[in-house]
């Protein structure tokens, strides 16, 4: 088996485990940072059940969701079917150190892409900050670490901090003006009800 593929079978074994593994609302960040945005394109990166893109799609926005994993995009078509709002949205199946969609986007939205397999996630930002259009906004939520408790099966896993996603991007200098760039803190429900604190970064630039 390719690594691709190893990835793949990863994620939808991690998605068939259960009937629904996200909350079905959309990340609390990316609302508040996305709210005052003029709607147009938006690509969401790794969009797994879809709920991300299903509010998207509510606010207007037409959507391109992708992820590697066909049990995630199944249902995230069903659910954007019984929103009401299939035809504002195209699913992609990519392992996006692969292959990648096309076209341009006014918001590329890249919520927690981490994999406990193995990811470039480093040339994955480069794309999408690529795909990005002039007046465009590429918005980055990740993690800081793993969830109290649960250790890092791989040490080479690396939470980077909002400077070295940045960093990473290597982006045109002059091009880009940062306009969020923080490390936080964010209450999460974790499946058997219990509250826990999460530590999560924000990077949101503007493409001039
Ligand atoms: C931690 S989940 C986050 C899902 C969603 N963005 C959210 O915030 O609820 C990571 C997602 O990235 C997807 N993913 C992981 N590696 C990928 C890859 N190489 N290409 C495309 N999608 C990938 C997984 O299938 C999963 O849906």
């Amino acid at each position: 088996m390719t690594t691709e593929e190893l990835s793949e079978d990863y994620w939808n074994s991690f998605y068939a485990e259960r009937d629904q593994v996200w909350s079905g609302e959309p990340n609390v960040v990316l609302v508040d940072e996305v709210s005052d945005l003029t709607p147009g394109h938006a690509l969401d990166l790794g969009c797994g059940e879809g709920a991300d893109a299903i509010w998207f799609a509510q606010q207007g926005w037409t959507v391109t969701g992708v992820d590697i994993s066909s049990v995630a995009l199944g249902r995230a078509a069903q659910h954007a079917q019984d929103a009401g709002v299939s035809d504002q949205i195209d699913w992609e199946q990519h392992e996006l150190g692969q292959s990648f969609p096309s076209g341009s986007f006014d918001l590329v939205s890249v919520q927690f892409l981490h994999s406990k397999t193995e990811l470039p996630r480093d040339a994955i930002l480069r794309r999408a900050a690529g795909v990005v259009a002039a007046g465009g906004v590429l918005l980055i939520e990740g993690h800081m670490g793993f969830p109290p408790g649960e250790h890092n099966p791989h040490p080479d896993i690396h939470f980077p901090t909002p400077d070295e996603v940045i960093s990473g991007l290597d982006l045109v200098e002059g091009e880009w003006e940062t306009l969020v760039s923080r490390v936080h803190d964010r209450a999460q429900v974790m499946r058997d009800g219990e509250l826990i604190n999460r530590r999560d970064c924000t990077v949101k630039l503007g493409r001039r």
